[in-house]
């Protein structure tokens, strides 16, 4: 068979991507601008700025996933990118970059749902992973519990009431003085303290037991640090502000020093409350519904102590665990060209009227 050349395109959010992957599994290259270093001057994603950076950095990335893969337009088979979820001036970038390429190059275009293409990613680095299996989406927008199906054939059987898990890091990252982006450094100090120092509520959810909530547990973690404060006789209201980082930032920092609480202790304790209820829930589906094989997804399944608490979880039920190196875990535009990939051979092509929606449901055209 012909092998399948595929440039993706991926802009939903604060990266600016392009990838050429081959045959849905090998990723010849994988270029990204990240803005990180521009928003964390306002604490978080400002649409306006990442819709400019995307148009200012699109051709310049796209090239040079082409140098990398050692390809030019005329050795691809198809043109993919990201139409949804995400923000609407963002995805709107790359939507039109790859609308004008299509056109130009007569090249197929694939409109790709981004979180297929977080769970996709899986497949770049597991070449026996197939579907089915059960997937825990975990990114800065989603938190989902999915049976994949097929490649393009998603069954949603559990998802957040509120907050995403990444948006959980996010603000408690915020919190604490830790700044934008949360994730990676709640993970990082979250090493030095106690996961056992305060007992944060578990979310549960009434009816559906597989969904997630993880509003409270972010009320409970700004509740207590103000009782800290207000106990200190400092002001209990200042603390969630959207400051950026604090520079003087110390993990060691007590925040209690009558209970000898550092500031380690409360990110490791949020942390140990949000991973619990992720592993609690996946591995309990996956034995419902009798999987043996279990995938994470998204930003926050790069997260140093889920992957060791789904790992030790899934090895006591003898269940097969996957997840996605670090890179791929975040934004990219493999993750883009791998699902492409599946949606290509099955036939699946947009127009040249493909628009961005930025509340696009998984499984949904
Ligand atoms: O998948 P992603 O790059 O973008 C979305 O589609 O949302 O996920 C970004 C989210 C952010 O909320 C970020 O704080 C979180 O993933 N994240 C992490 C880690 N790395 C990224 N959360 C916890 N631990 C990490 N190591
Ligand atoms: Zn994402």
């Amino acid at each position: 068979m012909k092998d399948i050349k595929i440039l993706a395109i991926e802009s939903s959010c604060d990266e600016t991507a392009a990838a050429v992957v081959k045959n849905g599994r090998e990723m010849l290259s994988n270029t990204i601008y990240s803005q990180i270093a521009l928003h964390t001057l306002y604490g978080g994603v400002v649409p306006e700025i990442a819709s400019r950076k995307h148009i200012e950095k699109i051709n310049y990335v796209i090239k040079g996933a082409l140098d990398e893969a050692g390809c030019t337009f005329d050795d691809l088979d198809a043109i993919a990118v990201t139409y949804g979820p995400g923000l609407v001036g963002a995805l709107l970038v790359g939507v039109a970059e790859a609308k004008a390429i299509s056109y130009a190059r007569k090249l197929p275009l694939v409109g790709v749902h981004h979180i297929e293409g977080h769970i996709a990613a899986n497949y770049i680095e597991h070449k026996d992973l197939e579907p089915p299996f059960m997937c825990l989406v975990v990114s800065g927008g989603h938190t989902h519990l999915v049976i994949v199906r097929d490649y393009n054939k998603f069954e949603i059987i559990g998802k957040t009431h509120d907050d995403a898990a990444g948006e959980a890091f996010d603000k408690v990252a915020r919190a604490v003085g830790l700044g934008y982006p949360g994730g990676p450094k709640v993970d990082k100090c979250a090493k030095n303290g106690r996961a056992d120092a305060i007992a944060f509520p578990r979310g549960h959810v009434g009816s559906n037991i597989y969904d997630f909530s993880f509003s409270g547990l972010k009320s409970a973690v700004l509740n207590y640090l103000n009782s800290c404060r207000m106990k200190q006789g400092l002001d209990g209201n200042v603390i969630y502000s959207s400051k950026t980082d604090r520079p003087d930032f110390d993990p060691f920092e007590l925040v209690d020093p009558d209970e000898n609480i550092t500031v380690a202790d409360v990110t490791a304790s949020f942390q140990a409350a949000v991973v619990d209820v992720l592993v609690t829930h996946t591995v309990e589906a996956a034995g419902q519904y009798g999987f043996k094989q279990v995938a994470m997804a998204g930003g926050v399944a790069s997260n140093s102590a889920l992957r060791e608490a789904m790992k030790n979880a899934c090895e006591a039920k003898g269940i097969k665990l996957y997840y996605p190196s670090p890179i791929l875990c975040t934004d990219n535009a493999a993750m883009i060209g791998c699902a492409a990939y599946y949606e290509f051979i099955s036939g699946a092509r947009s127009g040249l009227d493909l628009n961005a929606v930025p509340g696009l449901k998984l499984g949904e055209r």
